[in-house]
């Protein structure tokens, strides 16, 4: 077997997952924070887009870079909400969700002496594909005492002659920052004057709190061949088995995305592109974003009360995304250990914040992407097992 898959290790996301399912195969009632998987239903006019498309037999191969339509619709967002404007045409593929775009990226952009900074805690992927793509990944810890924000000084310290991308994600998993405009103003500066790309993952811009304030890269780095915008509809619209993403770019790097992007997938599936295409243009679509939104900010306020309550665990209410990313401590047990513990003991699965970083085994991942009941009960159940262990 190749040596790179042998030595991979299988993403710590899915290992808890497959862990909970089993228990939960035996009978077990588990609380589920561990994946990022919206639970909200999708209105019934996004299904019946889906039959319609179907009903007029749109379920073939289609053209490499996906429906003509869906191109020009995700453009126009794109250009809404940044004032950057991409040629559906020449600037834009959809993938097979965010994860085959990054993929995509990477082995197209990426060989051998490459480096690529990756500021941590962070989506294990980003490390994963670059060095799948044969590229050194060269992590960056990011400061928990200072919400996650990144200095762009540190990032300095670790750009070489090498350095031929840094991977953005913003709003993070697994923290929920947003990063300020002028930390995204100096990253951006950074990649001209040492001429690397950004890709920027912004797959949970929909999911801001608060009056925080969500600045897309496109906006900042709009003018520059250097920016690789990354997004997808899995958190968006609710439809993370759907598998929609998308990669927006300069022409030349996007010819060769796309050569990439055939050989692995061809194309997305015609069906659903057609479906989404339709919804994101009728009048339901924004009642929609802004119901979920709504939602979402209840699930996120539910931790952001109690933060005190929550005995050993300490974090910031996020600003973003779905996740909380405490720092923890128990009994000495690294976050493997510690969530092993709690999904067989507590029954809740969490993600080791390892996973996200070597520097973070202190720390844990909790998607409060399922329902407010689901968080209720995990919060009381964390609180009591906090509680015992203090009357211990
Ligand atoms: C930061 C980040 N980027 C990309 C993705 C992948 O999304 P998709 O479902 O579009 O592949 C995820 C999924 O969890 C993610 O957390």
């Amino acid at each position: 077997m190749y040596n790179f898959a042998r030595n991979l290790p299988a993403s710590g996301i899915r290992k808890f997952y497959d862990l909970a399912n089993s228990l939960q195969k035996q009978g077990h009632d588990i609380l589920h924070m561990e994946i990022g998987r919206p639970v909200w239903k999708i209105p019934q006019q996004m299904k019946d887009f889906l039959n319609e498309a179907m009903n007029n037999d749109i379920y073939h191969y289609m053209d490499n870079r996906g429906d003509r339509l869906l191109r020009e619709v995700l453009c126009n967002n794109i250009y809404t909400k940044t004032k950057k404007k991409y040629n559906p045409d020449t600037e834009i593929i959809v993938t097979t969700g965010a994860s085959e775009g990054l993929a995509m990226c990477a082995l197209a952009l990426l060989g051998h002496d490459d480096e690529v900074i990756i500021p941590e805690p962070a989506w294990p992927h980003y490390k994963a594909v670059a060095e799948l793509a044969g590229a050194k990944a060269i992590t960056v810890d990011l400061p928990s005492d200072q919400d996650f924000i990144i200095d762009p000084a540190e990032i300095r310290k670790v750009i070489s002659s090498k350095t031929k991308m840094l991977v953005l994600n913003n709003p993070n998993n697994p923290t929920g920052a947003v990063q300020p405009k002028k930390v995204l103003q100096e990253l951006a500066n950074l990649a001209e004057k040492h001429g690397f790309y950004i890709l920027a993952d912004e797959v949970y811009d929909h999911f801001i709190y608060d009056n925080n304030c969500f600045i897309s890269m496109a906006e900042i780095m709009g003018s520059s061949d250097r920016l690789i915008y990354l997004n997808s509809l899995s958190k968006t619209y609710s439809i993370t088995g759907w598998r929609v993403g998308y990669v927006c770019c300069n022409p030349i790097l996007s010819d060769a995305f796309n050569k990439i992007h055939q050989y692995l997938t061809v194309c997305g599936v015609s069906t659903v592109h057609y479906a989404v295409s339709k919804f994101i243009q009728s009048d339901k679509n924004a009642d929609f974003l802004s119901k979920m939104i709504q939602e979402f900010s209840r699930r996120r306020n539910v931790w952001a009360e109690n933060i005190h309550s929550c005995g050993n665990f300490s974090y910031s209410p996020p600003s973003g995304a779905f996740y909380l990313f405490p720092r923890f401590s128990y009994a000495g047990l690294n976050s493997e250990q510690f969530c092993e513990y709690m999904l067989s003991e507590e029954h809740i699965c969490m993600v080791p914040g390892a996973v996200f970083g070597a520097g973070f085994d202190d720390h844990v991942r909790i998607s409060f992407s399922g329902t407010i009941d689901t968080q209720l009960k995990a919060q009381k159940k964390l609180m009591s097992f906090f509680n015992k262990i203090k009357g211990a």
